[in-house]
């Protein structure tokens, strides 16, 4: 979480700052501010709430700040303090000023010691503070560079940091030590920092991802890379950025979230094309890479998330087992570390994180790889930090997700468990050939049945706005509304979980995910007239049970909105209303049906949330990545 952008050159730096804190505050959005280099001062401009309020502050000025060539700027997710102006970064410190993006673990202690020696910070953040280590450092005659490497190594915890002093101007130091940071040089001159590498497209298609431990120095004429510890120059690649800047733009969607809900079939395809080798002739081959050596050494699996990923994996658990036969278990990350988990021999630990960057998770994988166990990752994100604490990482394609709740990388890393499973399948030999071929055929298919669905006058579609207006908007029995249960059974079950969380991120509203067989042991208790429940009933084994659950649903009163074959009229008659699956689906393996239910339930939360007048995009309370844990 936070966003962090850095430039000297011979642009205007407000411009580059703002125009790249813009596509950075899907990162943390509860405050934000920049620092310029100017007339041999810093002038710095922040504000609680959105980076519009920042630039507002621009308005009056704007002639005089233009000329800064030089400056950094931050978009913020408070971890320490709370999102106020005074706490928002940049923080200066005498003539120093930095931006921040972590956490400093012993902040008390070294609070403690810096007011022993008589100083005063200004806020209650813990990054504050390293600008103090930075000042007295230079104090005693070091370089930026050299103290920012002093006070570096009296700090625990990941993060990254960018650094300016009056006394140095024009440089601009940057770390990358747990929390990601980039650099690119600008053609014009100069260079660029940021948290990620979207900001940087407008300037320069070739960036270069700082490893951890790196630390960039650089100027307008100038990029030098060194090893935080050591101080010696070491050689970073720049990679040549496949993104496009239509592809982190709208595309005339009204927001991030539906563009990207609508471009989940293309997720899935990309996602196929990177793992399966399309040239074997047999289904399910994955290209050749270390993951693959793991994954068949398997004996056992443990899949560790959080949030949306953790149901993700909830959902592969159901493949792996039932297709190629091996133990799966599956756990929340952040209690997972903390029980003293039982690893036996042969097992495979995967952690599954679109970011990568997830502390949770990260914290899970570092932990068993100083056990010796070997760990794979699953990430949308190439060259995150997932990839230096797994032996080998899984890249899904969906491509920039810029909404704060998870959509299309979701149906990624499903597909990508799908296809492991597809992969273990065959190795383990408890598919047949013949099963194989014929579930690829539909995994083949299934991006264009849910195409399909997606057409914006399609039944699917026009039934969930209907639903959702009607609940929404039509006045008594929509005010009624004070709950939502979303359940489900087999693959269904963590599609409800899903629905549920994404109701809850981006409505606000109060929902519940269940195994629909488990609402009559407590919870049907809570349903009466003022409840919603989105039951989740494909054609697939558990159909007629989920349709015994429905039954009892509505005898308490609840209004129960059906999801499943279009053609099922015997439980679409049950329900006050009914959201068809594409036609196609019929096609479709019902294992795969999963892929379909996804969208509708988010889709059902996106129409509520803009009913509602939220921020769908950037939900209260919420940050894309989650770095601390
Ligand atoms: C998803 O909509 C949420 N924003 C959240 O639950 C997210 O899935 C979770 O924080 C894990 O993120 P990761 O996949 O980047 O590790
Ligand atoms: N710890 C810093 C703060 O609270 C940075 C927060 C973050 O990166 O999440 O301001």
């Amino acid at each position: 979480m936070c966003g962090i952008m850095g430039y000297v050159g011979s642009r205007s730096a407000p411009q580059v700052l703002l125009e790249g804190l813009k596509r950075l505050e899907y990162r943390g959005y509860d405050s934000a501010g920049i620092a310029l280099f100017l007339d041999q001062h810093f002038v710095l401009k922040k504000s609680e709430g959105r980076l519009e309020n920042v630039e507002r502050l621009f308005q009056s000025e704007s002639k005089r700040l233009e000329k800064a060539t030089c400056g950094i700027g931050h978009t913020r997710w408070a971890t320490h303090g709370k999102p106020t102006t005074q706490n928002a970064h940049p923080h200066q410190t005498g003539h120093v000023v930095l931006v921040h993006n972590g956490i400093i673990e012993n902040y008390l202690e070294i609070k403690r010691d810096l007011l022993s020696r008589g100083h005063r910070p200004n806020s209650e953040t813990d990054s504050e503070l390293f600008g103090f280590l930075v000042l007295e450092s230079m104090g005693s005659g070091k370089s930026l560079e050299a103290a920012v490497r002093e006070s570096f190594a009296k700090i625990r915890g990941q993060c990254s940091v960018v650094v300016m002093s009056e006394r140095e101007p024009g440089v601009v130091v940057g770390v990358r030590n747990g929390s990601p940071l980039v650099v690119a040089r600008d053609p014009q001159g100069g260079v660029f920092f940021a948290s990620d590498a979207q900001p940087l497209l407008p300037f320069s298609q070739d960036v270069i991802f700082l490893d951890h431990g790196d630390l960039a120095i650089a100027t307008d004429q100038s990029l030098r890379i060194v090893d935080l510890q050591s101080g010696e120059v070491v050689h970073r690649e720049s990679s040549h950025l496949e993104w496009s800047l239509e592809q982190i733009d709208k595309a005339g969607f009204p927001h991030y979230m539906l563009k990207e809900i609508h471009e989940q079939p293309g997720a899935l395809i990309d996602t196929l094309n990177g793992l399966v080798d399309r040239d074997g002739f047999e289904p399910f081959t994955l290209a050749d890479q270390p993951g693959v050596a793991l994954l068949r050494q398997a004996k056992e699996l443990v899949l560790v998330a959080c949030g949306t990923s953790w149901h993700a994996a909830l959902l592969g658990k159901y493949w792996l087992e039932s297709w190629a036969k091996i133990p799966v278990s599956v756990d929340l990350a952040s209690e997972f570390r903390y029980r003293n988990p039982v690893i036996r021999p042969g097992t495979l630990v995967v952690g599954i994180s679109q970011s990568g960057e997830t502390a949770d998770t990260l914290a899970v994988l570092r932990d068993m790889r100083s056990r010796n166990i070997p760990c794979l990752g699953i990430s949308n994100v190439r060259r995150s930090s997932i990839s230096r604490d797994t032996d080998a990482v899984f890249y899904t394609s969906a491509g920039p997700e810029i909404g704060v709740a998870a959509t299309k990388t979701f149906l990624a890393q499903v597909l990508t468990l799908l296809v492991i499973a597809g992969f273990l399948s065959r190795e383990h030999k408890t598919l047949s050939s013949a099963e194989l071929s014929r579930l690829f055929e539909d995994v083949i298919r299934l991006p264009h049945v849910l195409a399909e669905g997606l057409e914006h006058d399609s039944e699917m579609m026009k039934k969930i706005e209907e639903t959702v207006n009607q609940l929404t908007l039509n006045g008594d029995a929509a005010s009624a509304v004070k709950g939502f249960f979303f359940m489900g059974r087999g693959y269904s079950f963590p599609i409800a979980l899903e629905g549920a969380l994404k109701l809850k991120e981006i409505a606000y509203d109060h929902a519940e995910g269940y195994a629909a067989g488990e609402l009559k042991h407590g919870p049907i208790a809570m349903l009466d007239a003022a409840m919603v429940a989105v039951v989740l009933a494909p054609r697939d084994a558990w159909r007629e049970k989920t349709g015994s659950n429905l039954e009892e649903v509505k005898a308490r009163g609840a209004k129960v909105v059906g999801v499943g074959e279009s053609a099922d009229d015997q439980l679409s008659h049950l329900c006050d209303f009914w959201i068809p699956l594409p036609v196609e689906s019929r096609k479709l393996d019902p294992a795969l049906l999963p892929f379909l239910l996804a969208p509708v339930v988010q889709l059902l939360s996106y129409r509520r949330a803009v009913l509602k007048g939220t921020d769908v995009d950037k939900p209260r309370n919420l940050a894309k990545s989650v770095t601390v844990e």
